[in-house]
């Protein structure tokens, strides 16, 4: 059995980009082909997500950085992904960890120089990666040159930049706008005697963009990097930009219940997802569009009726709004079919879909739902219509790793202690092998490694042709090679118990997904030639009309 899986692993590993036809986009209602196949390449792209802090360390600070992405690129180039994109590597005093910048213009010597940059850009596109940069557009750090001009006087040049008000006629905050995290989003600031707007720390005051310098101030930035050659931005909380002209209070949120992070108690309709959004995510577009075949994709955590709106008007928006319905789904068959369901009705003509397991802000996947459905939602994700961005580590399995209180380094967690709230589980360093320090570093890195990356680490699951790692291999392998799973349209089959059936469909050819979302075996009716099971040792059996799966497993059919 295990030589049979080998070879059909290998056989797929050798599908490579460049032998993928050029397809046509397949929506479910209408067919874009318009655009030329290198102009949209994350349609069909697969997207890698690093977290630089925790990748790889170069110069034994414990600390992952440039040169370390560097020294991996031909680890992720195996994967068989398109795109890395890295979260923020600027100038940045660090309070949350790259998200508050000093510099949008500036590599943070932590990470390294600009010429570590651009020997990591070069790199990445000699081994055809594509690399993507995390722009933070709604507010800087409070070191950043603009804020520190802002908030010298009132009547500096620069005032407007950021969010300022007069205290209430008490003396309190302006309005009762909460930060993400925790308290009130206004900071006062006694030299002028004014607050200013914080989504999230104080240390991030938020940029004002109503103002036309901000924007072209911001959009210059885009240009730098656009220049040099990056393909594109993953936008940080883009829905956030514009907040209400008046100031209103947002309304008190009846859904709240203890042990939810306190900001939820109030419902953001006045401090985030303004209708003028719209206009400004369209003005970044056209930047972007000034440059051949980039991408824009924005951060956004809305329920999918209103994400979609961030396709814009008449697809001015971003490429792709991030849509993060699988990360706080339960993991429950018809659940998931109904939120693919809604998710498809919502999508404007046109629009191309994408899906996310997981990121540097939520719990791990492999502790949400578990090692073994662990496998079976990567078969999800990579047989899914749409962009599919995988997390470093989430294709070894990496856990939440528990962080000790004297370990935290989330601010997060340090404002809104306890309630589970904190990142840094989500963060730890990649486990490339079981070495000291897990290969990472050969210093104590900055967070804790998970205990078992000794059992779990790169090195070892590459050499298990039945691994997670080489699941993740074969699926990417088989999306690139089959025009069905890269470009076909979804049709729904059926969602009973743990069951969950699906088919893709291009121009006559058709495959069949079945997974299992639980710990009982079950059949379904469908015939065909099994393509890949998660476990991997069923390639090339044959279904005769019933389908038999055991727990915790997904097959693809070729039917
Ligand atoms: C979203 C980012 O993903 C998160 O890590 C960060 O803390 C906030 N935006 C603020 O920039
Ligand atoms: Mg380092």
């Amino acid at each position: 059995m295990r030589h049979r899986h080998t070879d059909v692993a290998e056989s797929l590993l050798v599908v490579n980009r460049t032998n993928v036809p050029a397809l046509p986009n397949a929506n479910n209602r209408e067919a874009n082909v318009t655009a030329s196949e290198q102009d949209d390449w994350w349609r069909r792209g697969i997207f890698y997500q690093v977290y630089p802090r925790s990748f790889q360390d170069s110069d034994g600070d414990g600390v992952g950085d440039l040169r370390g992405i560097i020294q991996r690129l031909p680890y992720i180039a195996s994967l068989g992904v398109d795109a890395v994109w890295l979260s923020p590597i600027f100038t940045s005093p660090m309070a949350d960890f790259g998200y508050d910048i000093a510099d949008y213009k500036g590599i943070d010597p932590l990470f390294g120089t600009m010429a570590d940059f651009d020997a990591l850009l070069a790199a990445a596109h000699a081994r055809g990666l594509k690399l993507i940069l995390d722009l933070v557009p709604n507010h800087s750090s409070d070191r950043h040159p603009w804020f520190v001009e802002s908030r010298a006087s009132r009547d500096n040049p620069k005032r407007d930049w950021y969010i300022w008000r007069d205290p209430a006629p008490d003396g309190g905050v302006p309005n009762n706008w909460l930060s993400e995290f925790g308290g009130s989003a206004w900071q006062y600031d006694a030299a002028t005697e004014q607050y200013y707007y914080h989504a999230f720390l104080k240390e991030q005051p938020d940029l004002n963009w109503r103002n036309r310098e901000v924007r072209e101030a911001i959009f210059d930035v885009m240009r730098f990097w656009l220049g040099k050659g990056v393909d594109g931005f993953r936008v940080d909380v883009i829905w956030h930009l514009i907040k209400d002209d008046l100031f209103r209070d947002d309304p008190p949120n009846p859904g709240f219940r203890d042990g939810m992070p306190p900001n939820r108690v109030i419902r953001h309709v006045h401090s985030a997802d303004r209708p003028e959004i719209h206009d400004v995510i369209a003005g970044m577009r056209r930047v972007s569009d000034e440059f051949p075949s980039r991408v824009l994709i924005g951060e956004i955590y809305l329920p999918v009726e209103r994400l979609v709106a961030y396709y814009g008007k008449d697809l001015a928006g971003a490429h792709l709004p991030f849509n993060f319905a699988l990360i706080s789904a339960n993991w429950h068959a018809r659940e998931i079919e109904d939120l693919i369901a809604r998710y498809e009705a919502a999508l404007p003509a046109g629009a191309s879909p994408n899906w996310v397991l997981g990121n540097h802000d939520k719990a791990r996947l492999a502790s949400r739902i578990g090692r073994d459905q662990a496998r079976v939602a990567a078969m999800l994700l990579l047989t899914l219509r749409g962009t599919p961005t995988l997390y470093y580590g989430d294709e070894i399995g990496m856990p939440q790793v528990a962080i000790a209180p004297e370990d935290v380094r989330d601010p997060f967690e340090k404002n809104v202690p306890g309630i589970g709230v904190g990142r840094d589980g989500c963060r730890t360093p990649m486990q490339w092998d079981a070495t000291e320090h897990a290969g990472f570093s050969q210093a104590t890195p900055w967070l804790p490694l998970a205990k078992d990356f000794v059992r779990d680490n790169v090195a070892l699951l590459d050499a298990d042709p039945r691994s997670i790692l080489s699941l993740y291999r074969a699926l990417i392998a088989l999306r690139r090679k089959l025009p069905a799973l890269s470009a076909g349209a979804y049709v729904p089959v059926r969602a009973e118990a743990d069951l969950l059936v699906y088919r893709r469909e291009f121009e006559g050819s058709s495959v069949t997904i079945a997974l299992n979302l639980g710990a009982t075996p079950a059949s379904v009716a469908v015939g065909g030639e099994i393509l890949l099971s998660t476990l991997l040792d069923r390639q090339s059996e044959k279904a005769e009309g019933r389908l038999d799966l055991r727990g915790n497993e997904g097959v693809i059919v070729a039917a």
